[in-house]
């Protein structure tokens, strides 16, 4: 079995007491940090096949004052995303991948440089922050303008956002692979 489906395989059999604990521990030490210690516009996922849940931070979020904003996909054959804001009252309708998007109109969505924090989604990392998804390479095509920064002008932070059992020894990256700035576990904050 590769890779890939050892993490997912691994994050499938945790729990749902698990699940709800992480997802809790997880919350704490992101809100705790100083990437979020004032109101910022983060992109967050919905959570699906044992992915650390993000619903209770998305409510901290909203409680502290920060945007939070979903992926949506821009057309049906481009293969990278915009950003929609996501609030208690946004209207939500799945893409051509049953992943629910808020309905706004693309005047609306932002690009992936208008943002200050990206939660990523992930299958493994490794504490080099290489990160491997589930292969459609979407986060690595949106990201890839983040080769070309300076470091005066970092932004967005990618922060990935995954169980302590998804890491592993080592990933070996290809050509096109974003690495992660940071990570939170229910155990750890890593910033590599
Ligand atoms: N910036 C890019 N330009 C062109 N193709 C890309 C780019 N990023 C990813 N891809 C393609 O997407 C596919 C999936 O990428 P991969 O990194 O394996 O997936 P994931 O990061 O989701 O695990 C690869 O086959 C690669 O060719
Ligand atoms: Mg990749």
């Amino acid at each position: 079995m590769n890779l890939r489906n050892t993490c997912r395989e691994r994050r499938n059999q945790l729990s749902p007491e698990q699940q709800f604990h992480h997802a809790r521990q997880a919350s704490h030490l992101l809100l705790r940090s100083n990437w979020l210690q004032r109101p910022k516009r983060i992109a967050v996922y919905f959570s699906q096949d044992g992915e650390l849940n993000t619903d209770s931070l998305i409510d901290a979020l909203w409680q502290r004052n920060h945007q939070v904003f979903l992926p949506v996909l821009k057309t049906l054959r481009g293969r990278h995303m915009a950003f929609a804001e996501y609030t208690p009252e946004s209207v939500l309708a799945p893409n051509r991948f049953g992943i629910l998007e808020p309905q706004i109109q693309n005047q609306y969505h932002l690009t992936g440089q208008q943002l200050d924090l990206v939660l990523m989604p992930l299958t493994c990392f490794d504490l080099q922050g290489h990160r491997t998804g589930m292969g459609g390479g979407f986060y690595d095509r949106t990201f890839q303008f983040k080769r070309w920064q300076t470091h005066r002008h970092n932004r967005p932070k990618l922060i990935g956002w995954a169980h302590e059992c998804q890491k592993v020894e080592h990933i070996q990256p290809e050509p096109w692979d974003i690495p992660l700035e940071g990570l939170v576990t229910e155990k750890n904050l890593y910033t590599f």
